[in-house]
C-alpha cells in the first residue's frame, strides 16, 4: 500500500474560554504574564457535563457525519488519552456504541496513554496497521483527546481541552514519511499524574521545560540523520517547509523553533556557519546539554529564527493559542491549524516535520508529505475547506468570568470521585451536537446524550 497518511480530520474544543487578559488580572500577575510570556489568548475549558468519553464521541461522531463514513468500512479504531477515568475501561469501548449500533463489532485497537504523547502513539499504530500483514483493506480511526487542567497557581492559565478523529488510509493527502521517525524517551518526573482521587497533575514546570527542549534536540538530531539517509542533501530547516510542535503554551513553540535553528548551527559545517547564521560565531562552543536556559543564546537565536517562526510555525499556531494545551491533539490542532492557513495550492507538495512530546518521557519527530501522489489533490481540498468550518466555531464561543471558570473547576475537583452524581453544568451553552453527561449512576456507570 502507497501513500499512507491522513485523509480526513475532524477537531473539537469547547464552546466557553476564559480570556487569558482577564486571567491576568484575575490571578493578580503582572500584565502580559500570559498573553506575551506565555503567548496566550483564550484557554477553551469544559464544565462537569464533558468528560473524555463525551468529548471523544463528539469529535468521533463529527468526523463520521461529515466525511459520510461507512462504519462497516473502518477496521480499527485507536484512543490517544491521558485523561483516565477508569482503570480497566477503554474510552475506546465508549466509542463502540457508534459502532454496535450498526452491527460494527470487528474492529481492533484499544487506549494508548503516556501524557500528551498517546495521539501520536496511536496514529503510528494505525499507519502500521494499514502497512502490515494484518491489514484487510479497511480504513483506521484514530481520536485523542483530553481535559487539562491544573490546580490553582503558576501552570493553571496552560490548560485547555479538546478532541481530534483522524481516519487514516492509503491514498492519503497528508502521506506519512517513511523510515524516518526519530524517537527519544527516557524517565523523567517532569509532569505525572500519581494521585487517581485528582484530576490534576505533579508539575516540575522548570524540568518540564528542560525535557522537552532535550527530547526536541535529540529527536531533531536523529531526525536529520535519517533524513540524510534518503536525501544527503538535507538541511535542517531549510529544507523543510513547515515545522510543528506539541504546544504546551505558544511561547515554548516559538523558543524550539529557535532551538532547532540551534541545532542547525551547531550542524553546519564551519566554512558555511558564518554564511548561513552571521554575528552568532560566538556560541560555537556551546553545548546543547548546557544551553537550556541560556538568556543570551535564546534571545540570539529567536531573533535569528523570526522570519523562519512566522513563515514555517506561527501559522501552526492559531488553536494552541486560542485554546492552550489540549494535550494528545495539541500537535494535530497544530496540524489543522498550519492547513486552513494555506490554499490547497499553496501545500502541494510541500513537506512538513512534526515533534510529539509527552512528560515522562516519550517524544518523536516525523514528517508528512502533502499530495505525494497529486491525484490526492481533490481530497486535500475537501478536508481543508471542512476543517475551516470547524474553525471557524472559535468565534462562536462565549466568552466567561475568571471567577466562573474558577467556579467550575471546583465544582469539577469536588465532584471528582463523587457518585452517583448528576452533573449541573449548562447543556444550552453546548455546541449543537455535543454529547454531554446526562448522570453517573451508584455503580460509577456514565450515561451521555447528544445535543
Ligand atoms: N510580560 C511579559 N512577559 C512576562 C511577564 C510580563 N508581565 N511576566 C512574566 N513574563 C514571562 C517570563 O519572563 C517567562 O518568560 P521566559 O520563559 O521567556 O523567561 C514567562 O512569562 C513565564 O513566566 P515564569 O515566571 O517563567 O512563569 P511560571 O514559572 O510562573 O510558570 C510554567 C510557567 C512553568 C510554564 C507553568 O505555567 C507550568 O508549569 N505549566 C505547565 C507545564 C508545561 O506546560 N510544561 C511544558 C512541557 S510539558 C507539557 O506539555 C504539559
Amino acid at each position: 500500500v502507497e501513500n499512507v497518511g491522513i485523509l480526513a480530520m475532524e477537531l473539537y474544543f469547547p464552546s466557553q474560554y476564559v480570556d487569558q487578559n482577564d486571567l491576568e488580572k484575575f490571578d493578580e500577575v503582572s500584565t502580559g504574564k500570559y498573553t506575551i510570556g506565555l503567548g496566550q489568548s483564550k484557554m477553551g475549558f469544559c464544565s462537569d457535563r464533558e468528560d473524555i468519553n463525551s468529548i471523544c464521541l463528539t469529535a468521533l461522531h463529527r468526523l463520521i457525519e461529515k466525511n459520510n463514513l461507512d462504519l462497516h468500512d473502518i477496521g480499527r479504531l485507536e484512543v490517544g488519552t491521558e485523561t483516565i477515568i477508569d482503570k480497566s475501561k477503554s474510552v475506546k469501548t465508549f466509542l463502540m456504541t457508534l459502532f454496535t449500533k450498526v452491527g460494527a463489532t470487528d474492529i481492533e485497537g484499544i487506549d494508548t496513554t503516556n501524557a500528551c504523547y498517546g495521539g501520536t502513539a496511536a496514529l503510528f499504530n494505525a499507519i502500521n496497521w494499514v502497512e502490515s500483514s494484518s491489514w484487510d483493506g479497511r480504513k483506521a480511526i484514530v481520536v485523542a483527546g483530553d481535559i487539562a487542567v491544573y490546580g490553582r497557581g503558576p501552570a493553571r492559565p496552560t490548560g485547555g481541552a479538546g478532541a481530534v478523529a483522524m481516519l487514516v488510509g492509503p491514498n492519503a493527502p497528508l502521506v506519512f514519511d517513511r523510515g524516518v521517525r526519530a524517537s527519544y524517551m527516557t524517565h523523567a518526573y517532569d509532569f505525572y499524574k500519581p494521585d487517581l482521587a485528582s484530576e490534576f497533575p505533579f508539575v516540575d514546570g522548570k524540568l518540564s521545560i528542560k525535557c522537552y527542549l532535550s527530547a526536541l534536540d535529540n529527536c531533531y538530531n536523529l531526525f536529520s540523520k535519517k533524513m540524510r539517509r534518503t536525501d544527503p542533501d538535507f538541511k535542517g530547516l531549510l529544507s523543510l517547509d513547515g515545522m510543528l510542535f506539541h504546544s504546551p503554551y505558544c511561547k515554548l513553540v516559538q523558543k524550539s523553533l529557535a532551538r532547532v535553528c540551534f541545532n542547525d548551527f551547531l550542524n553546519a559545517a564551519p566554512e558555511d556557519r558564518e554564511k548561513q547564521f552571521p554575528g552568532l560565531s560566538e556560541f560555537s562552543n556551546h553545548k546543547l546539554e548546557n544551553t537550556y536556559f541560556d538568556r543570551d543564546l535564546e534571545k540570539a537565536f529567536m531573533t535569528y529564527s523570526e522570519n523562519l517562526f512566522n513563515e514555517k510555525t506561527k501559522p501552526s499556531l492559531h488553536i494552541a493559542r486560542n485554546v492552550g494545551n489540549m494535550y494528545t491533539p495539541s500537535l494535530y490542532g497544530g496540524l489543522v491549524s498550519y492547513l486552513i492557513s494555506k490554499s490547497p495550492d499553496q501545500l502541494i507538495g510541500k513537506k512538513f516535520a512534526l515533534f510529539s512530546y509527552g512528560s515522562g518521557l516519550a517524544s518523536t519527530m516525523y514528517s508528512i508529505n502533502i499530495c505525494n501522489d497529486m491525484s490526492a489533490g481533490s481530497k486535500l481540498a475537501t478536508l481543508i475547506s471542512s476543517l475551516h468550518d470547524t474553525v471557524s466555531m472559535l468565534d462562536k464561543r462565549e466568552c466567561v468570568d475568571p471567577q466562573i471558570f474558577t467556579d467550575v473547576m471546583d465544582v469539577r475537583t469536588k465532584n471528582y470521585h463523587t457518585a452517583p452524581y448528576q452533573p449541573s453544568g449548562s447543556i444550552d451553552i453546548l455546541f449543537p451536537g455535543t454529547y454531554y453527561l446526562v448522570n453517573i449512576d451508584d455503580q460509577r456507570r456514565r450515561t451521555y446524550e447528544r445535543k
